[in-house]
């Protein structure tokens, strides 16, 4: 097993910062890659992270986590959290521990985002503390 984690970013997290700042903050995706990069440092962790708006590129790289030996994967599947038996799927396919994550919290929202196909499989999630979710799953995925 490698140091490395992978953290893995679905659709439209590419916008943060000006996307519904009111619910997401206006860190961006790279400053939230820099937060990563500085905790990592500090917990000997290397930090790979992507964002894609392909729900297959997701699958691939939860695949290539396990492939490449990554200790463990953050995902922020975005809508796709709520829609994809593909990814559940693939997260129960590998050993890796994915650990689940969210800037707002879905459940307090609407409806449609109440159910998780994600968090079904994922062994833990963080949610609802804006970028700082990403460094306490970092540390959570540290202590495994
Ligand atoms: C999100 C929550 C999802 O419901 C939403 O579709 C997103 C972002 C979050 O980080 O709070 O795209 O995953």
């Amino acid at each position: 097993m490698t140091n490395t984690i992978y953290v893995l970013n679905g659709p439209n997290l590419n916008l943060l910062g000006m996307r519904e700042p009111e619910i997401y903050g206006t860190d961006t995706l790279d400053d939230i890659a820099g937060m990563l990069e500085d905790r990592g440092r500090e917990l000997g962790l290397e930090i790979d992270m992507r964002q894609s708006n392909h729900e297959g590129h997701l699958v691939d790289w939860l695949h290539e986590a396990q492939a490449e030996g990554a200790k463990a994967v953050l995902l922020n599947a975005g809508a796709y959290t709520h829609t994809s038996i593909a990814l559940h799927d693939a997260i129960k396919s590998i050993r890796t521990p994915v650990i689940e994550v969210h800037l707002s919290d879905p459940e307090t929202r609407e409806p449609f985002r109440h159910v998780s196909y994600v968090g079904m499989a994922a062994m833990d999630c963080v949610k609802g503390l804006g970028a700082r979710s990403y460094v306490v799953a970092l540390e959570k995925a540290a202590a495994l």
